[in-house]
C-alpha cells in the first residue's frame, strides 16, 4: 500500500478459505457491495436473495428468525430490536384505521398502552376483556375485530390462556389470535400448534437468557408476510447483527436451560406452599392452580419458569423478604440466567389503581420469581432465610 491513510476506506476482506467457521460469523455490515445496477434493481425487488441494506435484513437476523421458526414450527420468522417493536410490527403491518382489537385484562402494561392509548391514535378502537372467561370473549368480538391478543402464561399471576378455544373463538368471527408467548417460550409451548396465528416473544427474556440483549420475535403466515416485510423496514423495527447473534448463542442452551428452571419454578411453588408466611402461591404446575388442567394438556409436565407469591404481611413482609433473600436479586426483568424477583406492585402493575391490582389480586405483598438454573437447594436456602424474616 502506497499510501497507509488508503488502508482506511476499504479495509482487507476475509481470506477464501476451503473450511467454514463451525460458529456462525457477525454480519455487523450496514451496507453489502452490489455487482452492478441490474444485480441492485433485483435484489431490492426481491427477485434475486442478498442483502442490500441492514435495516430490510441482515444474516444474523435471518439466522436467528430461522432458529426461531424452527423452535414454534412455524411458517414465518421476523427478529425486531424488541419485543414491544414485534408486538408494534403486527399492529403497523395487520391494521388499518376503523379496526378493532379484543384485548386479555392481564396483558403486560406496556403491550396494554400500545394495542389501547397508542392503537386509538391511529383510529384502532379496543376492547378489554377477562380472557379467561370465554363468553365474555365471545361477546366483545364485533364485525370489525381483526386481533384477539393474550398472553399464554400471564404476568404476574399465571393465568393459562385457553390457546385452542380463543383461536376457534376469533376464527368463527374472522379475527386471528395473537398470543405473547414471553412467559412460556418455545420450550413450554408452541402457540401455532394450538390455533394461534400470531406468535411473538420478548427475546429479551428466557429465549436469550443471558440478560444482555434486548429483542423480539414474531411468527406468522406466510400470506401476511409480504406487510410484515415491508412494514418491519419502513417503520425501522430492525435488530442490530450483535445482538442477534447473542441471542442465537443463548438459544442453543434453550431447552436445557427450561428443564432445569421449570423443575426449581415447580420446586420453589411446593416449599412455598408449605410456609405459614404466604397467603397464596400462583404457580400452573400446582394442583390448586385455576388452570392446572388446562396448562397440562397445553404444556405436558412444564409449567414455566415464573412463581408468584403473596406475603401474609403486605408490603412490609414483602421488603423485609426481600432484604433478607438478597442472594435473589431485585431485577424487574424475568428469564435470567440465575434466579431473580421482582414487585409487581412497584415495577410491572405501578401504571394500574391500587383498586385495579386487588381486583386482579396483586398486592404490596405479591413476590414474583424468575426461575434460573442453580441448584434447587441454593435457591431453597435463599427463600427460606426470606420467609424466616418475615415470621
Ligand atoms: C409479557 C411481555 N410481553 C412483552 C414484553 C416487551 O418486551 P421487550 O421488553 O423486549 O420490549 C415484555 C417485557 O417485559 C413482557 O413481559
Amino acid at each position: 500500500m502506497e499510501n497507509p491513510d488508503d488502508q482506511c476506506p476499504r479495509p482487507p476482506r476475509m481470506p477464501e478459505q476451503a473450511t467454514t467457521p463451525h460458529s456462525p460469523p457477525i454480519y455487523l455490515s450496514s451496507v453489502y457491495e452490489c455487482r452492478d445496477p441490474e444485480q441492485a434493481d433485483a435484489l431490492l425487488a426481491g427477485l434475486e436473495t442478498g442483502y442490500v441494506y441492514a435495516r430490510d435484513g441482515h444474516p444474523n437476523a435471518d439466522m436467528l428468525a430461522e432458529q426461531c421458526r424452527l423452535l414454534h414450527g412455524a411458517e414465518q420468522a421476523a427478529i425486531t430490536g424488541s419485543g414491544m417493536g414485534a408486538l408494534a410490527l403486527v399492529v403497523l403491518s395487520q391494521l388499518e384505521s376503523g379496526d378493532h382489537l379484543v384485548l386479555s385484562n392481564q396483558l403486560y402494561g406496556r403491550t396494554s398502552a400500545l394495542l389501547t392509548r397508542e392503537a386509538a391514535r391511529l383510529g384502532i378502537s379496543s376492547t378489554v376483556v377477562d380472557a379467561y372467561d370465554l363468553n365474555a370473549v365471545k361477546g366483545a368480538l364485533s364485525p370489525n375485530t381483526r386481533l384477539l391478543v393474550v398472553e399464554t402464561i400471564s404476568n404476574p399471576l399465571l393465568r393459562v390462556a385457553n390457546l385452542r378455544s380463543l383461536a376457534d373463538i376469533a376464527h368463527e368471527r374472522g379475527a386471528a389470535l395473537v398470543a405473547d408467548n414471553t412467559l412460556a417460550g418455545p420450550a413450554v409451548c408452541r402457540p401455532h400448534e394450538l390455533g394461534a396465528d400470531w406468535v411473538m416473544e420478548s427475546i429479551t427474556k428466557t429465549m436469550n437468557g443471558h440478560s444482555d440483549v434486548v429483542l423480539g420475535l414474531l411468527c406468522g403466515r406466510t400470506d401476511r408476510w409480504q406487510r410484515v416485510r415491508d412494514t418491519l423496514s419502513v417503520w425501522g423495527l430492525a435488530s442490530a447483527p450483535f445482538d442477534c447473534w447473542l441471542a442465537l448463542r443463548g438459544l442453543g442452551t434453550l431447552g436445557l436451560r427450561i428443564e432445569r428452571a421449570c423443575a426449581n419454578a415447580l420446586a420453589v411453588a411446593q416449599f412455598l406452599t408449605k410456609s405459614k408466611a404466604v397467603r397464596a402461591v400462583y404457580y400452573p404446575g400446582l394442583p390448586e392452580h385455576p388452570d392446572h388442567e388446562l396448562a397440562r394438556r397445553q404444556f405436558g409436565d412444564r409449567n414455566g419458569t415464573i412463581v408468584t407469591f403473596t406475603l401474609e404481611g403486605g408490603l412490609e413482609a414483602a421488603r423485609s423478604f426481600m432484604t433478607a433473600s438478597n442472594r435473589i436479586p431485585f431485577c424487574p426483568s424475568l428469564g435470567e440466567l440465575t434466579t431473580t424477583l421482582s414487585h409487581p406492585e412497584s415495577t410491572s402493575h405501578r401504571g394500574l389503581t391500587t383498586q385495579a391490582r386487588e381486583s386482579l389480586g396483586i398486592t404490596g405483598g405479591t413476590v414474583r420469581l424468575s426461575l434460573g438454573i442453580e441448584s434447587a437447594a441454593t435457591i431453597i436456602d435463599a427463600i427460606g432465610q426470606g420467609l424466616d424474616s418475615v415470621g
